[in-house]
């Protein structure tokens, strides 16, 4: 048992089963890893998180025959997992028709309004299985945590443990976090109320509530005003039912700067410098670097370059743009659908402006970190265009890793806009011609200035490492008890 115990869907590594029925572990994707992954390895506690892929059900199944839990080595030390295989229907309609395709869509304004959502019986069933999915977290978090512990749970996919675990197991203390936007309450609006009230109340079962940037928190907290709850704006509580005062706080999240820089060192990324050196050739470099996710906004990203060449001739092969890009979600047809369109982008713009001995953009859709540290840390800018983002960790690696100043493009709509406003070159995510004048602008910054915008982003990025984040909330937590 554990003092301290995180959950989360997504745990620190993904397993797969190689061609000897031998399992092999690679990193976890997204930035709720990126992040918690520092915070919590070398410390006494166990990780929650579910069996996702066949490799991660298969190594759950032989921890189980052991009856112990598996130790996983991260760099930064070890964590121990508690690994929750479910159903696979019912885990994919928890995953991808409720927290993926309806949560995620919400707060990320995604929805093709005219078509979805719709919640027919069909999505009754999904929720169901949403709902057994917390459940099991709740009651495997409660098995995992000692007399009083502290339990961090961690995003939409979760939003009912709280509750639930606060039902099972007063003495605990509980926080959750939410690593993504929380949408406008008219557009929260659109979920079914029961639903709406009951993901409210879920997140209410904990003592404290975490968003990243105060945009977010401020959403939540209309929201549940929007819902008939006392909140004291000010203080930033919410009284709920049961009378008790729920805080919620803002907890801006930075990178490791010397940890990353040494990563980036790693014989495996420096390997990748030749490969970025052969593709750039001495041209300036323009890098983008995501999960394949419809609230990235590559589609647009691409449109503003393709704006950008054609606007400025004399760019016409001095530039290279290097999209590295990895897949995600595959199952949900929006990414299928999303993913051949930015394909169909590409060629396009590649058709339309390649020479004999130029390739404008170059597309990689594969998870390749080394590569993607040794692009960032050669990129002359980074462009960072989400149509929302909890935070963007993507923005803070790329200045904390650049070895030329890198120039960061940032949207506006970023969680990471807040602390990086001042050195970045900040756009409206929608206006791909502010894009293509903004790819332009940043090009011909002087060298000074570069300089300048990158000291204010190495600042901006490094300042709340994942540790200080997490302590923080540690305190936090602790204090409220
Ligand atoms: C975002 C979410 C995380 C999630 C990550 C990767 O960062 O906030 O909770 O783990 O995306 O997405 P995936 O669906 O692959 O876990």
């Amino acid at each position: 048992m554990a003092e301290l115990v995180v959950a989360s869907n997504r745990g620190p590594v993904q397993f797969e089963v190689d061609d000897d029925g031998n399992l092999t572990s690679g990193r976890g994707a997204g930035g709720m890893v990126t992040a918690l992954g520092p915070a919590l390895a070398g410390r006494a506690g166990t990780w929650v998180a579910a069996a996702i892929t066949e490799g991660d059900r298969a190594a759950a199944r032989r921890v189980a025959r052991s009856g112990r839990l598996r130790t996983v080595e991260l760099p930064q030390g070890p964590v121990r997992l508690r690994s929750l295989a479910f159903d696979p229907r019912e885990y994919a309609s928890y995953y991808n028709r409720v927290a993926n395709r309806t949560i995620w869509f919400l707060h990320h304004h995604l929805f093709d309004v005219p078509r979805h959502p719709r919640f027919d019986r069909s999505f009754r069933v999904a929720w169901q299985h949403y709902e057994g999915v917390n459940r099991a977290f709740a009651a495997a978090c409660d098995d995992e945590a000692d007399q009083g512990a502290e339990v961090f749970v961690q995003d939409y996919h979760l939003a009912l443990v709280p509750a639930v675990l606060r039902q099972r197991r007063p003495d605990l203390r509980v926080a959750h976090f939410s690593h993504c936007p929380w949408s406008d309450p008219g557009y929260f609006q659109m979920l079914p109320s029961r639903v709406a009230t009951a993901i409210i109340e879920g997140m209410l079962g904990a003592d404290l509530l975490g968003f990243l940037v105060p945009r977010w928190a401020r959403n939540f907290l209309h929201c549940c005003l929007e819902a008939g709850y006392r909140v004291d704006f000010a203080a930033s509580t919410v009284r709920t039912g049961d009378g008790r005062l729920v805080s919620v706080r803002t907890y801006p999240l930075g990178v490791d700067g010397d940890g990353l820089r040494e990563r980036a060192r790693e014989a495996d990324a420096r390997a990748q410098d030749r490969v970025v050196a052969e593709l750039t050739r001495g041209r300036s470099l323009i890098v983008r670097v995501d999960r394949m996710e419809l609230s990235k906004n590559i589609l647009r990203g691409l449109e503003g370059y393709g704006m950008f060449l054609e606007r400025n001739p004399r760019a016409r092969g001095r530039v290279v743009h290097y999209a590295l890009t990895y897949p995600s979600r595959r199952d949900l047809p929006e990414y299928q659908a999303y993913t051949a369109e930015v394909k169909h982008m590409v060629d396009s713009i590649n058709e339309r402006f390649r020479t004999r001995t130029w390739e404008p953009v170059v597309l990689e859709l594969r998870d390749n970190y080394p590569r993607a540290l040794a692009a960032m840390a050669a990129a002359d800018v980074l462009v960072v265009n989400p149509v929302w983002d909890g935070m963007n960790l993507v923005a803070k690696e790329g200045p904390a890793i650049s070895r030329r100043d890198l120039v960061l493009i940032l949207s506006r709509n970023a969680g990471a806009a807040d602390d990086l406003g001042p050195g970045a070159l900040v756009v409206n995510p929608f206006d791909t011609a502010e894009l293509a004048e903004a790819i332009a602008a940043a090009l011909e910054l002087t060298p000074d200035e570069r300089a300048k915008r990158a000291a204010l982003l190495r600042d901006g990025a490094t300042a709340l490492p994942p540790q200080d984040w997490f302590a923080a909330q540690r305190d936090d937590l602790a204090a409220l008890g």
